[in-house]
């Protein structure tokens, strides 16, 4: 069964980057409805905010628990999609934090090879997408295989978001279920049923 993992870059409980991706996890399960092939996507978030900032000395140590159980997630995680705010052009500091500490050992990155699809939102009108430049960037460095993929930026997004939380505008689904279609597509589940 194809494990697809979310992450939000934003610790914020009313997130719009967790609300895009909430609408995400909603289309794919959408799609998979539609599909007749017998394929299963398991679709499990990631919580970036258990994560201590990275510290060298700890990681001598061994792995604290939550990063170990980051790095096994995303290790078995057949795709990751990284929904990202920009914070002054750039990604948060704790989305930083927790690519470095998935970036370690270099020789066993759990983020190498993986396959990474990214997007972000931003009540902005350009929808944080300068920062995901520097996000692909990282991902690249350690060897991510990134969904190539029309940038996809929710701009405006706090006016666009509905009271429960998603977002039902045209526009915004026609970006978002383009990128769910080539998430599913890079696990080879085009056609599938989405689980937990
Ligand atoms: C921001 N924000 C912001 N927005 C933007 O479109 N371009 C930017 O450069 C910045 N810079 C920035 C810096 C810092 C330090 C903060 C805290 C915020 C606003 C940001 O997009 C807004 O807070 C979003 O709501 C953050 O995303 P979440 O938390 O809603 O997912």
């Amino acid at each position: 069964m194809p494990t697809i993992v979310l992450v939000s870059g934003s610790l914020r409980r009313d997130s719009v980057n967790t609300a895009a991706l909430a609408t995400l996890r909603r289309l794919v399960t959408e799609r998979s409805a539609e599909a007749e092939a017998e394929v299963e996507v398991e679709v499990v978030p990631l919580s970036i905010g258990d994560l201590p900032h990275f510290d060298g000395d700890e990681e001598q140590r061994g792995d604290p628990p939550a990063v170990a159980a980051a790095k096994s997630l995303v290790a078995r995680a057949d795709a990751v999609v990284i929904s990202t705010p920009s914070y002054n052009g750039e990604i948060p500091g704790v989305l930083k934090n927790a690519l470095d500490w998935l970036s370690r050992p270099y020789s066993e990155s759990a983020l190498t090879g993986r396959t990474v699809a990214v997007l972000s939102a931003s009540p902005g009108p350009r929808g944080g997408v300068d920062a995901q430049l520097g996000l692909v960037g990282v991902l690249r460095r350690v060897g991510a295989r990134v969904v190539e993929h029309e940038p996809v930026a929710v701009g405006g997004a706090e006016e666009l978001r509905t009271a429960d939380g998603d977002f039902t505008d045209p526009t915004v689904l026609a970006g978002l279920g383009s990128l769910a279609d080539a998430v599913l597509a890079a696990v080879g589940a085009a056609d599938a049923r989405v689980g937990a």
